[in-house]
């Protein structure tokens, strides 16, 4: 029973975007954990991700690939299928936030459109192109989005990161009406805070601190949201285990308190909370 539960995804091919850090990292340390053929972790961050992908074994391997650019996510899709011969899983998970506050009377459509570029258009370029390589191989495949908390709420500032969640959330209700004909499963997972080296840069806290900052905001008490935690409700989407599930988000947040919801303009040591 162990060895089966250790293998939930024997002989797939993934793809995970983003996965050089945080989220994107632990997935791709428990996807191969999990018996997968191969990892492909796909992102800007060469160095880091080249140093993940070595790190987690010969089943991971990193190549470079802005999401923005549909392009690069066609090659990256094309060569991951030519080299291990089929695409099982896509995690569509990278993503980012503006470097401003981008509250909405100072919105600034420069980094807009950076952010959309990224997180809404990339998210499509990525559930497109795995999609076609399932579709014209005849894979019943899973595909996984990244959106958030942020994704079902309004925010008080992060105007467009608001924004791109919904979209995100919007392409996999779309896209699992879509390509449930062809057997393929698309689903996303939303995470409430996790002190990933995104969230740290946005609230310039150490990890630590991020997570004392978020831990009285849930209801569920003694534990603390982490990485993993998301990796596994990813696993679960990518896996059998959900096989009859398309088309759903999977809330990870431990159930975030509604006593503090508008919880936007509370201050916590200084620092405004938000989703
Ligand atoms: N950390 C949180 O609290 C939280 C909460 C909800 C949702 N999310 C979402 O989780 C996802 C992962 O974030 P994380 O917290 O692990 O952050 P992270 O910064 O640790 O990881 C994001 C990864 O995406 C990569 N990336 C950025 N732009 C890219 C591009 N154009 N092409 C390819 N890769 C690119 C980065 O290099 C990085 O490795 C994001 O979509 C984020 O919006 C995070």
């Amino acid at each position: 029973m162990a060895e089966m539960s250790m293998n939930k995804l024997e002989g797939k091919v993934a793809i995970i975007t983003g996965g050089a850090s945080g989220i994107g990292e632990e997935t791709a340390r428990l996807f191969a954990a999990q018996g997968a053929r191969a990892v492909v972790i796909a992102d800007i961050q060469d160095e880091r991700g080249r140093r993940v992908a070595e790190s987690i074994g010969p089943n991971c391997s990193y190549i470079h690939c802005d999401v923005a650019d549909e392009h690069q996510v066609k090659d990256m899709v094309e060569s991951t299928v030519k080299i291990h011969g089929q695409l099982d899983i896509m995690f569509s998970n990278a993503g980012i936030i503006s470097p401003s506050d981008q509250k909405l009377l100072d919105l600034d459509f420069s980094e807009f459109d950076r952010l959309f570029a990224v997180n809404v258009r990339g998210m499509a370029a990525c559930v497109k192109q795995a999609a076609r390589v399932m579709v014209q191989r005849r894979v019943r495949g899973s595909i996984v989005c990244t959106a958030s908390v942020a994704g079902s709420k309004g925010g008080p500032k992060r105007t467009d990161y608001y924004m791109s969640k919904h979209a995100v959330i919007g392409l996999v209700r779309s896209a699992s009406r879509q390509l449930g004909e062809h057997g393929i499963r698309v689903n996303s997972v939303s995470p409430y805070a996790v002190a990933t080296p995104f969230m740290c840069r946005a609230y310039q806290k150490e990890e630590e601190e991020m997570e004392k900052l978020f831990e009285p905001l849930t209801c569920l008490k003694g534990t603390v949201l982490k990485a993993k935690h998301v990796a596994d409700a990813v696993l679960f989407l990518a896996s059998d285990d959900s096989a009859f599930i398309s088309g759903h988000d999977l809330v990870v947040d431990g159930v975030q308190d509604s006593a503090f919801i508008p919880e936007h303009n509370l201050i916590r040591d200084g620092v405004q909370i938000g989703g």
